[in-house]
């Protein structure tokens, strides 16, 4: 009895623990097969047979995961729709240059595409350090002999250095398919893929319909995600005739971070490892206006703080139907005044929006912004213009919509000037207005600024007197007083009154209001590198850490 399990248990850890043939590299005498590995050279990432959790019992995958964590991360699978049923599996590679999987019956499940180029018979496949496994047509591994690479086959994760994007040569599309179920590496619903028609922009697909973009890019950010601007990692996207595509680069190789379209929720998620786990670092779609084309056509949508959906019409333009609410604008907005389509027209900016989805716009590389206003105004279908790139917070190029603007989203911060065409009425209006609003904000402002020194100077007086009052208290009653605070226990011990200070301006300010715009060297030293005591609870995302004050102090 004794015996049995302790038989048991060795069975169990010899199926957890991999077996690595201690190289990275295989070539065409050598082969992975049932429990063997490969390691990268530096121990980052392991390639070999694996079988995620819940999966029908005897199922295998070649994978390739992280190497020093105890979870289990796989980033990648060669046979996500051709499991091994009939084991031991074997990787190898074949005089063709092609990776091959065959079963126990000797049977081919899996082979990968056809090398590019010719392979000799030195060809080798190298795991990386980098997650990448290489196929070398003469063994060198020099970037001229990479006959095929696993980075140019997504699965559902993109590590850094790998693309996500277009090749215009071969009409090849690096896309990112989501995992059935956890048990089942088989590509799910939820795709993410580039569509470059206008300006480059992101879609999360579920099935056919679109569900989230990641707005156009504008040269500088993907207007509907905020969170790229970061110090941990660094975004790129780059755009030739070749190739359109985004990778990203991390500044410290210790860190490990992913990015992943998850099967089970549909979201696009970065996670980070710290603190013994896969931390959310941020996720689209984040909340109710993330929602592809949530108002409708010239509709936009606003989440306040709370989160709360609101729909709003573009200025000028008003609800399409009477039962428009403001939880419900999919019918989209209307026109107050129609266009003249000749010099009865103008423009009005707009600069707190995430572009309007740009597949079907025009894009002008060499002009201006106001060849690009000529433009607009010379074509009847043009429905508004911007500047296509503000790399450097110079406007170059312009980018003209001749379509419904569509997947509009405010926020707070200004993200760049998009000018609607409306009839020059509207257009006046709405400065008239704007000049009123301008001229009232002065007036409240000026009211706000008399009465705030008059109260200042109240509390002036009260704090004045409320000291001594408690001065005198203390000098009869040592020890007691108000440093017993119930609501500060929870905050960091090393808080300095100093830094208190900082914080209170934080969350009263408008700072407020912002997009969490937080990077991850801040994010880490304010939780202590995700440490225990600074994390309060657990959302229904992910854990909720306690943000520590250096935020302000960067
Ligand atoms: C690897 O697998 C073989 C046969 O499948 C088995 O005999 C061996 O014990 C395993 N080794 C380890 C360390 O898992
Ligand atoms: C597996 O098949 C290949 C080609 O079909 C053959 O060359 C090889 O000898 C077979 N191996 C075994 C163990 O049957
Ligand atoms: C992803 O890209 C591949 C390769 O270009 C293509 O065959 C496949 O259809 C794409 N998947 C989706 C869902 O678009
Ligand atoms: C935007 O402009 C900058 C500066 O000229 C340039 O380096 C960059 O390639 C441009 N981006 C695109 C997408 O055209
Ligand atoms: C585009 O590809 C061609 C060959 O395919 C190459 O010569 C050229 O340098 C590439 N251009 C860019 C911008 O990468
Ligand atoms: C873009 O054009 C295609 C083809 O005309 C059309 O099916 C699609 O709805 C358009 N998309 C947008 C966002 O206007
Ligand atoms: C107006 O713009 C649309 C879209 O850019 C274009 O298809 C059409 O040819 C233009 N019409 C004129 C008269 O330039
Ligand atoms: C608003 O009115 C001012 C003063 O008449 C004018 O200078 C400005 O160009 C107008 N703005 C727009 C967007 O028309």
């Amino acid at each position: 009895m004794r015996r049995r399990s302790v038989a048991l248990l060795l069975l169990v850890a010899a199926t957890y623990l991999p077996v690595s043939i201690a190289t990275d590299t295989i070539d065409l005498t050598a082969s992975i097969a049932g429990n063997q590995t490969l390691l990268s050279a530096r121990g980052a990432f392991r390639l070999g047979f694996f079988s995620p959790p819940g999966s029908p019992a005897g199922r295998t995958y070649i994978g390739i995961w992280y190497a020093r964590i105890p979870v289990q991360t796989v980033v990648w699978v060669a046979n996500r729709q051709n499991p091994v049923v009939q084991s031991p599996g074997v990787l190898k590679l074949s005089p063709d240059g092609r990776l091959v999987i065959v079963d126990g019956q000797n049977t081919t499940v899996w082979s990968s595409s056809a090398p590019t180029g010719d392979v000799t018979t030195k060809a080798t496949a190298q795991l990386l350090d980098s997650g990448n496994l290489v196929v070398s047509s003469d063994g060198s591994g020099s970037s001229q002999s990479v006959a095929w690479q696993s980075f140019d086959y997504p699965t559902d994760t993109q590590l850094p250095g790998m693309k996500v994007g277009v090749d215009h040569r071969s009409g090849f599309a690096w896309n990112m398919t989501s995992w059935s179920s956890p048990a089942d590496p088989s590509p799910g619903q939820y795709t993410v893929k580039l569509i470059t028609g206008g300006l480059p922009e992101f879609f999360l697909f579920r099935g056919p319909a679109k569900i989230f973009t990641t707005g156009p890019w504008n040269g500088v950010v993907l207007t509907g995600v905020p969170e790229l601007k970061t110090e941990a990692y660094t975004f790129v996207l780059v755009s030739n005739p070749n190739e359109t595509y985004s990778t990203y680069y991390i500044s410290s190789p210790s860190l490990l971070t992913r990015l992943v379209v998850e099967g089970s929720t549909g979201l696009l998620q970065r996670y980070v490892w710290a603190d013994g786990a896969w931390n959310n670092f941020w996720y689209h779609p984040t909340d109710p206006c993330d929602s592809y084309a949530r108002c409708g056509p010239f509709g936009f949508a606003y989440c306040d703080t709370a989160h709360s959906p609101e729909c709003s019409c573009l200025p000028g333009f008003q609800p399409r139907s009477r039962k428009w609410s403001f939880r419900d604008g999919s019918g989209g907005c209307i026109r107050k005044t129609k266009l003249s389509c000749g010099d009865g027209d103008g423009f009005w900016p707009v600069n707190n929006m995430k572009l309007p989805e740009a597949t079907n716009a025009t894009v002008h590389a060499d002009m201006t912004l106001d060849e690009c206003r000529q433009l607009c105004l010379a074509n009847c279908s043009c429905r508004a213009y911007s500047a296509a790139n503000i790399s450097g917070g110079v406007n170059r190029g312009c980018v003209i919509w001749a379509t419904d603007l569509l997947n509009m989203r405010q926020y707070p911060a200004v993200v760049q000037d998009l000018y609607i065409r409306l009839a020059q009425s509207d257009v006046d209006a709405l400065n008239v207005s704007a000049a009123g609003k301008r001229r009232r904000t002065l007036v409240i402002a000026v009211a706000a600024a008399i009465s705030g020194a008059l109260l200042l100077a109240a509390a002036g007086c009260l704090c004045f007197w409320r000291c001594k009052a408690r001065r005198k208290r203390q000098l009869q009653a040592p020890g007691s007083g108000d440093n017993v605070l119930p609501f500060r226990t929870r905050k960091h011990p090393d808080l300095s009154p100093a830094r208190e200070d900082d914080e209170n301006k934080m969350s009263c300010g408008e700072d407020d209001l912002d997009l969490p715009l937080f990077d991850l060297a801040v994010i880490l030293a304010a939780t202590d590198n995700f440490a225990a005591e600074s994390k309060l609870g657990e959302g229904g995302f992910g854990p909720v850490y306690l943000e520590g004050l250096r935020m302000g102090k960067k």
